[in-house]
């Protein structure tokens, strides 16, 4: 499934893809790598339709296991409904959330070893504060996180500087409107470019830098930044941010407690990223040495 999902996020930024957005009539008759966004996206839809069906096998309704029983508990009660409860939209619903939830949080973590390896002096630092906060043998938790300002500084600009989503998500607007001077009619598209405001020259001291300062005070204390929005805002804002936050937190800070990250000598990581549906890093090699 992470294979497929990636090379569907992939192939969103391609340029067939795009041809295919522009003109769907024309371009779903043709052949080319378009078509292999559809096969494997319903190659992903398939291999849950047979997980939701291994489910029905052994559910037990008075103590529904994940996401998939509850919904199947769910569609059972309201058949008579038009609530959306559907096979469809079980399956759906499931590939959302497994593609929105797998390589984001992988992807910012690839960015995290990018950054980390291009400063050394950052990792080492963020490795001084884990070492005084936690050691070097007890495993992370949530609760030390209010006591890392440097390691969550360093967190939020690696999501920042990352930008793994720089167009967020599409919107449509339903209904006539002005937003900053502009006349925007019904029905228009909307790409809100979150590009524009983690890198915002008025919001942030140095922009373009990576620079952990922007998230610290002169004590050194974490400060929250109201042009953070690597998650976006408003109503349909992520859904898996809390979720997100916490395992970028324990992952970021297990990795940096076992080991330092390196590339061999004049080897240069290139911060550039390959955009199509999120932003990755080029694919790179480390060295992971055993602290
Ligand atoms: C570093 C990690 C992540 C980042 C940067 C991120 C970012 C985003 C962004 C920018 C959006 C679009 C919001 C909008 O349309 O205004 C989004 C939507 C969403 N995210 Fe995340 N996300 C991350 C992790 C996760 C995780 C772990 C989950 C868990 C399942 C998740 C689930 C979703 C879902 C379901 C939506 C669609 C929400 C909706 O349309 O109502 N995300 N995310």
């Amino acid at each position: 499934m992470l294979k497929y999902l990636s090379e569907v996020l992939r192939l969103q930024g391609s340029l067939w893809v795009m041809l295919y957005q522009g003109f769907p009539g024309v371009m779903k008759y043709l052949p080319g790598p378009h078509n292999r966004m559809f096969s494997k996206f319903n190659a992903v839809l398939d291999f849950i339709s047979q997980e939701v069906e291994s489910h029905k096998k052994d559910l037990d309704r008075s103590d529904p296991r994940d996401y998939i029983d509850a919904f199947i508990i769910e569609m059972e009660n309201s058949k008579e409904s038009d609530l959306g409860f559907t096979e469809t939209n079980l399956a759906l619903n499931s590939a959302d959330l497994f593609m929105a939830g797998s390589e984001t949080t992988s992807t910012t973590l690839l960015w995290a070893l990018v950054y980390l390896i291009k400063k050394p002096d950052i990792q080492d630092k963020v490795q001084a504060e884990i070492d005084e906060k936690i050691g070097r043998t007890r495993h992370p938790s949530m609760a030390d996180k209010l006591n890392m300002p440097y390691t969550n500084a360093v967190i939020h600009e690696i999501q920042r500087m990352g930008n793994i989503v720089p167009l967020n998500a599409p919107r449509i607007a339903a209904k006539n409107t002005t937003l900053g001077g502009y006349f925007i009619p019904k029905g228009t598209s909307l790409m809100p470019s979150l590009t524009s405001v983690l890198f915002d020259k008025t919001e942030w001291e140095t922009p373009d830098t990576f620079n952990p300062g922007h998230f610290l005070d002169a004590e050194g204390k974490f400060v929250k930044r109201d042009a953070f929005l690597p998650f976006s805002a408003g109503k349909r804002a992520c859904l898996g941010e809390g979720l997100a936050r916490m395992e970028l937190f324990l992952f970021f800070v297990g990795l940096l407690q076992k080991f330092s990250f390196s590339v061999p000598d004049g080897v240069e990581l290139s911060t550039e990223g390959i955009t199509g549906g999120t932003r990755v890093p080029h694919p790179f090699k480390v060295y992971a040495k055993a602290r």
